[in-house]
């Protein structure tokens, strides 16, 4: 055990600790990526290739990291990104992890396929939280969840349009998760038996292990066999930006497109009327050896800027790359394995403290680049000469 294991900070200090924690077939489907995971590394490269400007000497008295997200005021540029199945990472992790961005003053996203209803984050939670949808080829279950969604308080949709197939994460066949008959059943075992504390926390503490949202729907997460038997099943491929037509009309709040990548997708995403984009790959989890989402934000901000507001997840590690990404032209980021790291090693916590650290960064590189305002922060602050 090394200093780092006692006092986690960072997110690669969350993630050791995860690892250690979980099973490894949990924490190979939270960490791993499709295929050979290029896209996986490309987004985290993508941020560190970019350079910010040191600024001295322009009164830094008043640094500000509030800003604004589809409307409402957010402590920082930043909200917590969908996770499926959260709930297996830690007990009750949506909850936990709801509360922790509450505590933050940042937007938590609840997953189509998260383990706590939406309902069970609402009645934890005092403020409004956002929620994500998958199209499912049942549209009468879909309205469904939206209303139950409004009635749970959310007033911002964020729909996940890089889905339409889940991509082939390798690590999750190599334990055995899918396509594993029995050798993958006794490999299962042996991993859940050498986890005596997520044993406990989530296996023995954190029931029900449902899928909160869709319970009548599909069977038991554990089995991801099953789950992966649902999406092939339900999640619908032939969808079109004919459908996200149908679900402006259905939902009156905000709507946020997950998932585009090229200018051209963003520009129909506010044809089709959105609020917003989030120019994603998935967290590099679905089409291997696209570029880094960093890479595409500035061309997307080009195309959409004026009219929608621009977000951006993959790769995200640290506050310095939230102000990156507000520097290509972003409003804000989402973060997605660094919270499941936080929560699975310390619970609401571990991700309390970490939202922190991202706070503390962002401010103080906001000090150090002479700039007091989430606004003030453009193109002009990144350094172009390498
Ligand atoms: C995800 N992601 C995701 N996205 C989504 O729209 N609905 C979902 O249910 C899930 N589930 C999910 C599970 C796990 C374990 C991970 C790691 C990711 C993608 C997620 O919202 C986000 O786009 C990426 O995680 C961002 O990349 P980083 O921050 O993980 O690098």
């Amino acid at each position: 055990m090394s200093i780092y294991d006692v006092i986690p900070i960072t997110v690669a200090d969350y993630r050791r600790r995860a690892r250690r924690r979980l099973p490894r077939f949990l924490f190979d489907y939270a960490e791993g990526g499709a295929n050979d995971e290029l896209t996986l590394a490309a987004n985290v490269s993508a941020f560190q290739r970019l350079r910010l400007k040191q600024r001295v000497m322009r009164d830094v008295s008043g640094v500000d990291t509030a800003t604004e997200l589809l409307g409402r005021t957010a402590s920082l540029p930043l909200a917590l990104a969908p996770v499926g199945m959260a709930g297996m990472f830690a007990r009750r992790a949506e909850v936990q992890a709801a509360r922790a961005a509450e505590q933050a003053g940042i937007p938590f996203t609840a997953s189509t396929v998260g383990i706590c209803s939406l309902e069970e984050i609402s009645n934890a939670t005092q403020g409004p939280f956002w929620f994500q949808l998958y199209m499912l080829r049942d549209r009468e279950f879909v309205s469904g969840l939206l209303e139950r969604a409004a009635n749970a308080g959310c007033k911002t949709l964020v729909f996940t349009v890089d889905l339409p197939v889940a991509g082939l994460r390798l690590r999750d066949f190599r334990n055995g998760l899918l396509g594993g008959g029995l050798p993958g059943k006794l490999s299962k075992f042996t991993q859940l038996a050498s986890s005596p504390a997520w044993a406990w926390d989530v296996g023995f503490r954190g029931r029900p292990h449902s899928f909160g949202n869709l319970s009548d729907k599909v069977a038991n997460p554990e089995d991801l066999e099953a789950y992966k038997a649902f999406v092939d099943a339900q999640f619908d491929p032939s969808c079109t930006w004919e459908d996200i037509h149908w679900l402006r009309d259905q939902w009156p709040g905000k709507l946020l497109i997950k998932g585009v990548m090229e200018a051209e997708d963003a520009r129909a995403a506010v044809d089709a009327g959105a609020d917003g984009v989030v120019v994603s790959n998935h967290g590099g989890r679905q089409l291997d050896a696209v570029a880094g989402s960093a890479s595409k934000v500035q061309a997307v901000a080009g195309a959409i800027g004026g009219q929608a507001e621009v977000y951006v997840d993959g790769g995200v590690r640290s506050g310095l790359d939230i102000v990156k990404a507000v520097a290509l032209g972003a409003r804000g980021v989402l973060i997605g394995r660094p919270w499941v790291f936080a929560v699975a090693a310390r619970g609401q916590q571990g991700v309390e403290d970490l939202l922190d650290l991202f706070r503390r960064e962002v401010a103080t590189a906001m000090a150090l680049m002479g700039v007091n305002r989430i606004a003030d922060i453009d193109a002009r602050v990144l350094d172009n000469s390498g």
